[in-house]
């Protein structure tokens, strides 16, 4: 486990995912750079995320990642967003009281209270995690927003940097829908950077301060939960749950939609985003069902904003088992009602159809952009007696095709470099090296998870065929170039 977390750390590094934010001057944790594989592979993550879950009527929007105190005094995350605080007398080390009483006790600390997590501090003796002592400092909640302060006032204009992409659809609501169709359901997607003062960031590039989230809000009319027009198209589609009781064991079951909204009195609007997420993670993915599930959260753990609330969680193997990825919300009419009555402005609008007037209600798709990122490069990872590889399914291998000549002379290096530009022009992902022998080069790609090598040869320049060969099964097979960008989509 530590050994496959060194490994892909190691690979991410050295060639270009990822890699700490100034390293120069020792780095800050929970601060990462995405190097131009990374960048390329967030690139592709985005893309296909919006192409699957903006349906009809839901639009992407961008809006700041600066906001005012107003927002987040309404909002509810200056007095409910934050993490258990303790400090060690001696060495005066700050870390989260709930991630010490997890890692020593394992046992589950979300939703205790402070005065909780103390007694449990004291009664199993609890240690500094750095320096061994004893003497802690009482349990203290820690707000994890960045404030800053806006121009020339000095600190009186205060503003905090979003912990959420989520505020600003909720600000942008009632614009957005007298723009369009005056009509629900009705989406805002907002793709962006979002930032948490994690007071002990762990796990590498998995608990970050800077992050980016791909959010989806849905705003729809309240008596219309329990519908949707797909319903009929999905009721038997077996989703992959643990609810709170499956925890004891472990277990995970396979609940069909039908079953989830009768016995578990899910109601189907939020089923059905059940259904596409799952549907996202498989088959868009190809995350194996084994690695996926559903977490139902209690009512102790769930957020201060959210009726409903699960997780999905993949198994990853490097970070010990299953961790959060994604979340599914049901936030209710919280955050309209919460804006309207603290910015004095009417939130609810009409609807034409149904000749009456609504504060709709949202359910919330919440990905966590570069956790999903990690999870990929954990999943997809083997390690071969003699390579290592990503076997990443294009849609969102960093680079699609990799083209070599297979040595460099003899007129065979410009040939595929012609090669190469035709593929770039049909808007294939490819690179082009010459570099070491046809060998090396194979094992190169296949380490930065490249579904395709074409190589150019000698054969070549006699009937215009190159050799594609398929990374996970290493075939090769010879194709005309005058069909290779057909062959390759
Ligand atoms: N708008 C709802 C919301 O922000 P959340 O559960 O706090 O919900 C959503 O965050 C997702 O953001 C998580 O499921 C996770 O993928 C990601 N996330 C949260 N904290 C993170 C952190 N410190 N580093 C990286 N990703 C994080």
């Amino acid at each position: 486990m530590v050994n496959k977390l060194k490994e892909i750390t190691a690979i991410a590094e050295k060639r270009g995912f990822f890699f700490p934010t100034a390293e120069i001057y020792g780095g800050k944790a929970g601060l990462y750079t995405y190097g131009h594989l990374g960048k390329l592979m967030k690139n592709k993550f985005e893309w296909l995320w919006k192409c699957y879950f903006l349906e009809e009527n839901f639009w992407e929007i961008e809006g700041n990642s600066i906001l005012p105190e107003a927002v987040f005094k309404a909002s509810g995350h200056l007095k409910n967003f934050n993490d258990p605080l303790t400090e060690c007398k001696n060495c005066h080390f700050r870390f989260r009281a709930d991630e010490i009483i997890e890692d020593v006790l394992d046992k589950n600390a979300e939703g205790l209270s402070v005065k909780d997590m103390d007694s449990l501090i004291k009664k199993h003796k609890l240690k500094c995690p750095k320096c061994g002592s004893q003497q802690l400092t009482k349990v203290e909640w820690f707000n994890m927003m960045f404030p800053i302060s806006i121009g020339a006032v000095g600190g009186k204009d205060v503003a905090y940097l979003s912990p959420e992409t989520a505020q600003n659809p909720f600000l942008s609501f009632k614009r957005e829908f007298e723009a369009l169709r005056k009509k629900l359901p009705f989406g805002l997607a907002m793709i962006g950077k979002v930032f948490r003062n994690e007071i002990s960031p762990r796990q590498l590039f998995f608990r970050l301060r800077e992050f980016t989230q791909a959010e989806l809000q849905i705003f729809f009319d309240p008596s219309e939960i329990d519908t949707h027009t797909e319903w009929k198209k999905i009721a038997k589609y077996k989703l992959l749950l643990q609810t709170v009781k499956d925890r004891k064991g472990d277990k995970v079951k396979a609940v069909s939609c039908e079953e989830v909204n009768k016995k578990l009195k899910l109601p189907k609007l939020y089923v059905f985003y059940m259904q596409q997420i799952q549907k996202f993670y498989l088959e868009e993915l190809g995350i194996p069902k084994d690695k996926f599930r559903f977490h139902e959260l209690s009512s102790e753990e769930k957020a201060f904003y959210t009726k409903l609330h699960w997780d999905v969680q993949l198994n990853l193997e490097s970070l010990g088992g299953f961790k959060e990825i994604t979340g599914l919300h049901y936030r209710t009419d919280y955050d309209l009602e919460a804006h309207q009555k603290h910015s004095k402005k009417e939130l609810s609008v009409y609807l034409e159809r149904k000749k009456k007037r609504v504060l709709p209600h949202v359910i919330e798709l919440s990905f966590g952009v570069d956790r999903n990122i990690f999870a990929l490069l954990d999943i997809f990872f083997k390690q071969e007696k003699e390579r290592n590889l990503f076997s990443f399914p294009s849609a969102i291998a960093p680079i699609e095709v990799g083209v070599f000549p297979l040595v460099s002379k003899d007129g065979l290096p410009e040939m595929t470099k012609e090669i190469y530009g035709e593929l770039r022009k049909n808007h294939i992902s490819c690179f082009y090296d010459e570099d070491g022998s046809i060998g090396r080069r194979y094992r190169r790609i296949d380490e930065i998870g490249v579904p395709f090598a074409v190589t150019v040869d000698y054969q070549t320049m006699k009937d215009k065929s190159v050799t594609i060969r398929e990374r996970d099964s290493m075939k090769q097979k010879r194709v005309k170039i005058s069909e290779l960008a057909k062959h390759l989509k």
